[in-house]
């Protein structure tokens, strides 16, 4: 999947076109701290290691096709392994000057600060001579995007108890960049193909370069050209060009809503409203009574039924057209919780069904009084955007 300047056409491959939009990107975003003990980090993990070129020629045997993962805007990625053993993911940059260089150093200074284990580790980078690449913890289950959409023949579709799982883990590191750093990251870049897996399917996000700090003091947020991917982008956002930290839900909402649906957020080999997720889903997100109609088909239909609809009503929040009624991340987290807190047992769920509802408060009133505050509005009248 391909990202985009929503306001003109799609960026990095050639010099003209960029992710990032103004020069002042780099600079400003040098300056993020996070609180190790909040992070839950140790402080000693805090730095990436410089490598010579000539070590990640070694260590991709001289960038051989073989070891060739796949290839994004910014440029080839390989498999790699250092001489401790350790399997790495090497980013090689396209050659194509400054705007490369900008998001280089974004991508090396972000990712040098923000430690957490649900985004992916920068173990070090190479700068030498025009020669620019990043080197990343090897997550070796790929990509979102791969395992819902793209799964190889024989392989298993991911089942309701590892979807939320994924989303209470992307969930996490949203949370983590919004809450923990300082000032507030802007990730600006959460689709299927960014969110990857290690072993056990902890999912982390990747791909920083886009990423920009949140408004400081009294400032609402931040103008920027607009940047995103097809389909994930917040309406508000590319009306106005104000980012606000809601931009990133809105991207997770639409996340949410291919876990639910098994589709992607767009989808140009789809025609009309089919391309358009929110095109497409919209006339059930707007009827209780047919939000099972949602449902991953490769699901068949093995997912606790009442803990659907509140996943339902989750991305139904987070994808309100105006940024300030969707909800914080941290409240999504603690939905997403209590969701994962009632996997789903295939007998449990009909013995459920066929039980009166329980005591405990429903998701939409856990959601309102979380930390004591009244955070989200009910999706009520829910009018989601393109
Ligand atoms: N740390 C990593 N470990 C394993 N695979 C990775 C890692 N980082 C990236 N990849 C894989 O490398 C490929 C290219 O990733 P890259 O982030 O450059 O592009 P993308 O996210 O697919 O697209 P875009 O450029 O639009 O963001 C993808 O298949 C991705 O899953
Ligand atoms: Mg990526």
């Amino acid at each position: 999947m391909s990202c985009f300047s929503c306001f003109g056409p799609r960026r990095r491959k050639t010099k003209t076109d960029s992710r990032i939009d103004d020069s002042t990107d780099a600079r400003s975003n040098a300056c993020v701290s996070v609180d190790s003990t909040e992070s839950g980090q140790k402080a000693s993990q805090s730095s990436a290691r410089s490598f010579a070129f000539r070590d990640l020629a070694m260590a991709s045997q001289n960038f051989k096709v073989a070891n060739l993962i796949g290839e994004g805007g910014f440029g080839r990625v390989f498999k790699g392994r250092l001489d401790s053993g350790e399997a790495i993911a090497i980013q090689q940059l396209n050659h194509y000057g400054l705007q490369g260089s900008k998001e280089f150093l974004v991508e090396v200074l972000m990712l040098i600060m923000l430690r957490h284990e649900n985004l992916v580790s920068l173990i070090g980078y190479c700068a030498e001579g025009d020669e620019r690449l990043l080197v990343y913890e090897y997550m070796p289950l790929g990509s979102l995007e791969k395992q819902l959409f793209d799964l190889s023949p024989g392989k298993q579709p991911l089942d309701w108890n590892a979807r939320i799982k994924i989303a209470v883990g992307a969930a996490k590191g949203l949370t983590y960049l919004h809450d923990v750093a300082n000032p507030p990251v802007i990730y600006r870049d959460l689709k299927a193909a960014n969110v990857l897996f290690d072993n056990d399917f902890t999912p982390k996000l990747s791909d920083f370069g886009l990423a920009k700090l949140g408004p400081v003091g009294d400032n609402t947020h931040v103008s920027t050209r607009v940047m995103g991917t097809y389909g994930y982008c917040d309406p508000e956002y590319a009306n106005s060009g104000k980012l606000t930290i809601k931009s990133d839900v809105y991207s997770f909402g639409m996340l949410l809503l291919e876990l639910i649906t098994g589709r992607r957020a767009f989808d140009s080999t789809k025609t009309g409203g089919d391309k358009n997720l929110m095109t497409w889903s919209r006339p059930f997100l707007n009827d209780r009574r047919r939000f099972t109609q949602l449902a991953d088909p490769l699901l068949q239909g093995c997912y606790p039924k009442r803990a659907f609809k509140h996943l339902v009503v989750v991305a139904s929040m987070c994808l309100q057209d105006h940024a300030r009624v969707r909800p914080i991340m941290g409240d999504v987290v603690f939905a997403l919780n209590h969701l994962a807190s009632q996997p789903y047992i295939p007998e449990h769920d009909s013995k459920i069904m066929n039980s009166p509802p329980p005591p405990s408060p429903s998701l939409e009133a856990a959601l309102t009084c979380s930390r004591g505050r009244n955070l989200v509005r009910r999706p009520s009248n829910f009018q989601a955007g393109v």
